[in-house]
C-alpha cells in the first residue's frame, strides 16, 4: 500500500504546529511554571528550547523524513540489524502515556466548553469556580464521558486519515486561539495587582536553582511542548517529500510554540495574584483561574465558550499527532487497516484515561511514583524521563552513527551557514546537556 503524504508543505507545517500547540503551552506550562517558582523556571525552559529543543526538532524531522517511515521502521531501515529501534519503541510507549492522561484533561476542557455553551459558568457560581472544578474530577462518570467523547474524536479524524482529516483539522483553529490569547492577555495585565503576576514569571528568583528538579521540569516541558521525543514529529516527517526545506520550517515551530506558552503565562500569572490563588496550585490551575477572569471581564461569557472551544480544538490537534504515532507502526507492521489500528490503539488511550481520570477521586490513595497520583505518575515517566532519553537517542543517531555528510544531507544544512553550530550541539551539547540534567536529577552529581 502506498503511504500517506501531506498536500503540500504548508500543510506539514501547520500539522507540526497543530501538535506543538496544545494543553502543554496553556494548562501545563502555567502550572509547572507555577510550581517550579515562575522566573528562574522560564529561563531555563527557554534555555531548553534554543539548546536542546530547536536542533533536536530539525533532527527527529529529518530522520522521519529520510527514512519515510514511522519511529519504529525508521530506525530500523536507517540502521538494520541494530538495537536502535528500541528507542521507537519507548516513543510509542510515551504516545500511549501521554494520550492516556492527555484525553482526560482535553475533557475538562470540554466540559468546561459546554458548560459556557450552556451559561452554567458565565457568572462565579455561590461555592466558587474552585468548587465546582474540584467536584466535577473527583467524580466518577462525568469526567469519563468527555475523556472518551475527546477520545472517539480523536479516533475518528485519525482513522479518516493525514490529508484529509489531520492536515484540515489544523487550519482554522490556531489563528484563534492565537487572537483570543493576546486579547486575554492584555486583560489579564489590567487586573489589579498584575505586576505582582509578571514578577512572578519574569523576574527570577535564583535560589530555585538549587534544585535539580527544575531543571528536569523545564527539560520535560520543553520536550512536552515541542512533541519532541514521542516521534511524533518523525513520524509527520515521513509524510514529507524531500523537495521541502526543513530548517528554517523547524525554527518557525519551536519559535510559535514557545510564543504561545509565553503569552499564556501572561494571561494566567497576572491573574494568579490578582485573584489571589496559589500560583502552585498544580494541574487545575488554568481551571480555577480563567472561569475568574471570564467572569470579569465585558462579554466574559462569550469568550469562556470561545476560549474552551479553541483550546479543545488545539488540544485535538496535538491528541491525533499523538496517537498517529503507534497508528502508523501498526498499520505498517500489522497490515492493519487506518480504521481498525486508530479504534484498537484510541481505546487502550481510553483505558489508561480511565485509570487517570479515577485517580483524582476514588483512586487517590494510589501513587505509582512517589506521593504521585496516577496522572502525574504517567506524565512524569513520559514527559521526564521517556521523551528526553528519546530526544538522547535521535542526538546520538544522527550525531554519531550517521556520517557527517548524511547528517547535513538529511536536515538540508548541506548549504547552510549554521550546520556547523547545529552538527556541534547536536552530537556534543544536546547529549552532554540531557546526561547532566539527568545526574543531576538523580542527586549524582
Ligand atoms: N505538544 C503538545 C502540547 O503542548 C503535546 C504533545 C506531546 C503532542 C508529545 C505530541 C507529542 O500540548
Ligand atoms: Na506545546
Amino acid at each position: 500500500m502506498q503511504r500517506e503524504s501531506w498536500a503540500s508543505k504548508l500543510g506539514f507545517m501547520l500539522a507540526a504546529m497543530g501538535s506543538a500547540v496544545g494543553l502543554g503551552n496553556i494548562w501545563r506550562f502555567s502550572y509547572v511554571a507555577g510550581e517550579n517558582g515562575g522566573g528562574a523556571f522560564l529561563i531555563i525552559y527557554l534555555a531548553s528550547i534554543l539548546l536542546i529543543g530547536i536542533p533536536l526538532l530539525l533532527t527527529e524531522v529529518s530522520i522521519g523524513r529520510r527514512a519515510q517511515s514511522d519511529v519504529v521502521g525508521s530506525y530500523q531501515k536507517l540502521a538494520p540489524g541494530t538495537p536502535w529501534f528500541l528507542a521507537g519503541f519507548m516513543g510509542i510507549g510515551a504516545a500511549f502515556l501521554i494520550l492516556g492522561f492527555y484525553s482526560v484533561v482535553a475533557g475538562w476542557s470540554m466540559f468546561y466548553l459546554w458548560n459556557y455553551l450552556t451559561g452554567r459558568l458565565f457568572s462565579v457560581p455561590a461555592e466558587g469556580y474552585g468548587f465546582v472544578f474540584d467536584s466535577f474530577i473527583t467524580s466518577v462518570y462525568q469526567p469519563l464521558f468527555w475523556h472518551g467523547l475527546f477520545m472517539i474524536i480523536t479516533i475518528f479524524i485519525v482513522l479518516t486519515g493525514v490529508k484529509k482529516g489531520i492536515e484540515f483539522a489544523n487550519k482554522l483553529f490556531m489563528p484563534t486561539l492565537a487572537i483570543l490569547l493576546l486579547l486575554l492577555a492584555a486583560y489579564s495585565l489590567s487586573l489589579e495587582g498584575a505586576m505582582e503576576g509578571v514578577k512572578f514569571l519574569f523576574q527570577p528568583d535564583w535560589s530555585v536553582l538549587d534544585d535539580p528538579s527544575v531543571y528536569i521540569a523545564a527539560l520535560g516541558q520543553a520536550f512536552f511542548s515541542l512533541s519532541l521525543g514521542v516521534g511524533t514529529m518523525m513520524t509527520y516527517g515521513s509524510y514529507l517529500s524531500k523537495q521541502h526545506s526543513l530548517p528554517g520550517a523547524t525554527v518557525g515551530i519551536g519559535i510559535m510554540d514557545t510564543l504561545f506558552a509565553v503569552i499564556s503565562g501572561i494571561v494566567i500569572f497576572p491573574a494568579v495574584f490578582a485573584f489571589q490563588v496559589a500560583p502552585d496550585s498544580g494541574p487545575k490551575l488554568v481551571f480555577i483561574i480563567l472561569p475568574d477572569i471570564f467572569a470579569q471581564m465585558p462579554f466574559g461569557g462569550f469568550v469562556g465558550i470561545l476560549f474552551f472551544l479553541s483550546l479543545t480544538l488545539a488540544a485535538i490537534s496535538s491528541s491525533i499527532s499523538l496517537l498517529e504515532v503507534p497508528v502508523a507502526y501498526l498499520i505498517r507492521v500489522n497490515n492493519w487497516s487506518r480504521r481498525f489500528a486508530s479504534i484498537v490503539t484510541g481505546s487502550i488511550m481510553f483505558g489508561l484515561g480511565v485509570a487517570a481520570s479515577l485517580g483524582m477521586g476514588v483512586l487517590s490513595d494510589v501513587s505509582p511514583i512517589g506521593n504521585l497520583n496516577i496522572m502525574d505518575s504517567m506524565d512524569f515517566v513520559a514527559s521526564n524521563i521517556f521523551l528526553p532519553l528519546g530526544g538522547l537517542a535521535m542526538a546520538i543517531f544522527i550525531g554519531w552513527y550517521f556520517t557527517k555528510r548524511e547528517a547535513f544531507d538529511s536536515t538540508d544544512l548541506t548549504n547552510s551557514p549554521l550546520r556547523g553550530l547545529w552538527y556541534i550541539m547536536i552530537r556534543y551539547i544536546v547529549p552532554v546537556l540531557i546526561i547532566i540534567i539527568f545526574l543531576n536529577a538523580l542527586e549524582l552529581i
